[in-house]
């Protein structure tokens, strides 16, 4: 009697607050309902991956400074990059590219240092590389990361034999020639690698293969890479780039072939107007900003037209889409090696990364893995390096505030929002995203895209109560703001007070240009 009496009243309590949430929402422009207490799929923390290519100051300088340097490091890798990509909590890293993986020997990079093969990058600056950054070295890193290892095979120019070895090298336990290698190197025990992707783009830089092709040539080398004891690898496939949904439908549409991958790689990076006319990262306007920001939505319709073949072939999810690759691409900054990829990163970058989080968060279900292009001094970057400074950019302030939804369930919602116009063209104004994590806490993620107005946004949290709401905001007054080795703090976040919540629905103001993240606590 006593139970029927609390459930019946927790019902009536439960409808009066939806009653009231609606309610008090029915005339709002910018509209999030956030349904608290039907949690959907995992957000994995693996789609807040990030991506070291052995390009341009990426590894060289930015990570790698080698035992003997002046700048403080841990075997060689440098201390203040270490520990801000830790607080980051970074999930995983890809490496050794890109466009480089498929022209890496792994065994040029292994034994002593001054015994390794030098080579030319060809790919990026046509620099020499004297592979004193290999195996040993990154697993190190993901070990000092508390990370998981991304590994990237070479297709293009390597052999099956090749991949196969270093999947062995790397994680086998037994008794074998690849084994020993790796003791001789110092190595006794195995380590776990978690993702190895079947080579990159291999419809451009990864050996200009047809999508009919590659299949036949994944599905060979997908057969020896072997699960070792307990290690067992996400094969990743290389997926297309941008819209080419013909690649998706050639890798997905044969049981065989799909049966060898695990997830499927995409990249899409962003342009203000294409490839030719990148523009300048942090001299640039409002035109500028909002044909970023549009590009950077695309994602969301890239991400659905892959979805919807997979859906066909994999109705139940399995494989993972895995975005391996993205991030703003502008032009490199004035007197740098344009083979370096070196640009700036401003509050457009941060405004960028958040609209991207929040998409792969809505995609929980079938996006897995994602990867920024790159961690440090290489496009979209988290981590500026200059000999022995270091800034943290504004992107690296939205991975940071975002890390609340590592693992956490998506929740449902909806948004509805006014446009953004800017002369013939419209975007929405607002990207948002909510989870709940293991104690309850609910967290949300807004951006205001607009630079030009704050927006009142009224969020009726449904089917669950809190007592408390903290939040913190990223903005700054220029659209172009940005952390330089001499400022490095001008785009920070701060806490956040524009918000409140009364009868389960928060009303929050976004200022103009900015990303917030709230937490409510019961
Ligand atoms: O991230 C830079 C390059 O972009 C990568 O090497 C390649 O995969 C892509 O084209």
């Amino acid at each position: 009697m006593r139970k029927t009496f609390l459930l019946l009243s927790s019902f009536l309590f439960m409808g009066c607050i939806i009653a009231t949430a609606q309610k008090e929402s029915q005339t709002a422009l910018n509209q999030f309902v956030v349904i608290a207490n039907n949690p959907g799929p995992v957000i994995s923390k693996d789609i807040y991956g990030h991506f070291s290519e052995h390009l341009g100051r990426c590894i060289y300088e930015g990570i790698w400074v080698g035992y003997d340097s002046k700048i403080p490091n841990t075997y060689g890798i440098r201390n203040d990059v270490l520990f801000a990509l830790r607080e980051l909590k970074i999930p995983n890293l890809r490496w050794p590219g890109g466009c480089f993986a498929d022209t890496y020997h792994w065994k040029d990079g292994i034994g002593p240092q001054e015994k390794r093969a030098s080579i030319v990058n060809t790919h990026w600056g046509g620099v020499t590389e004297d592979n004193s950054f290999g195996t040993h070295e990154f697993m190190k890193l993901t070990e000092l990361l508390g990370c998981d290892a991304y590994i990237n095979g070479n297709v293009g120019s390597g052999t099956v034999r090749e991949m196969a070895e270093w999947v062995e090298y790397l994680t086998s336990g037994a008794d074998s020639p690849m084994t020993r290698l790796r003791k001789e190197n110092g190595r006794e025990e195995p380590w776990k690698v978690k993702f190895f992707a079947i080579g990159n783009e291999n419809w451009g830089c990864g050996g200009n293969m047809t999508a009919e092709y590659y299949t036949d040539v994944m599905r060979q080398f997908s057969t020896y890479l072997n699960n070792y004891g307990e290690n067992r690898l996400y094969r990743v496939a290389c997926g297309p780039s941008d819209f080419n949904v013909s690649w998706t439908e050639t890798l997905m549409k044969d049981p065989a072939s799909r049966s060898r991958f695990q997830g499927l790689s995409l990249h899409y990076y962003s342009l203000v107007d294409g490839w030719n006319n990148k523009g300048s990262a942090t001299d640039f306007e409002e035109r500028q900003w909002f044909q970023t920001m549009r590009a950077n939505l695309q994602m969301d319709q890239i991400i659905k037209g892959h979805a919807a073949i997979m859906d066909r072939y994999d109705p139940q999810k399995i494989k993972g889409i895995v975005v391996d690759e993205w991030g703003n691409w502008f032009d490199v900054e004035p007197g740098t090696n344009p083979g370096f990829l070196y640009q700036q990163n401003t509050l457009r970058d941060a405004l960028s990364a958040a609209i991207h989080l929040n998409i792969f968060n809505l995609h929980a279900d079938r996006v897995k893995v994602a990867n920024l292009a790159q961690t440090v001094n290489v496009l979209q970057s988290v981590i500026l390096t200059e000999g022995d400074k270091m800034v943290m950019t504004p992107t690296y302030h939205v991975f940071r505030m975002f890390n609340v939804h590592h693992d956490s369930r998506l929740l449902q919602s909806d948004l509805k929002c006014e446009d953004y116009v800017y002369g013939e063209r419209k975007i929405p104004s607002l990207s948002a995203s909510a989870s709940v994590d293991s104690e309850g806490r609910v967290h949300i993620s807004l951006a205001n895209l607009n630079p030009n107005k704050p927006i009142e946004l009224v969020c009726p949290v449904i089917g669950e109560t809190f007592s408390k709401v903290t939040g913190e905001v990223l903005t700054a007054d220029a659209i172009n703001a940005h952390n330089t080795f001499e400022a490095s703090d001008k785009v920070k976040p701060a806490a956040f007070k524009g918000h409140t919540y009364k009868n389960g629905v928060l009303t929050v103001t976004l200022p103009a240009k900015s990303v917030v993240v709230l937490e409510l606590t019961k």
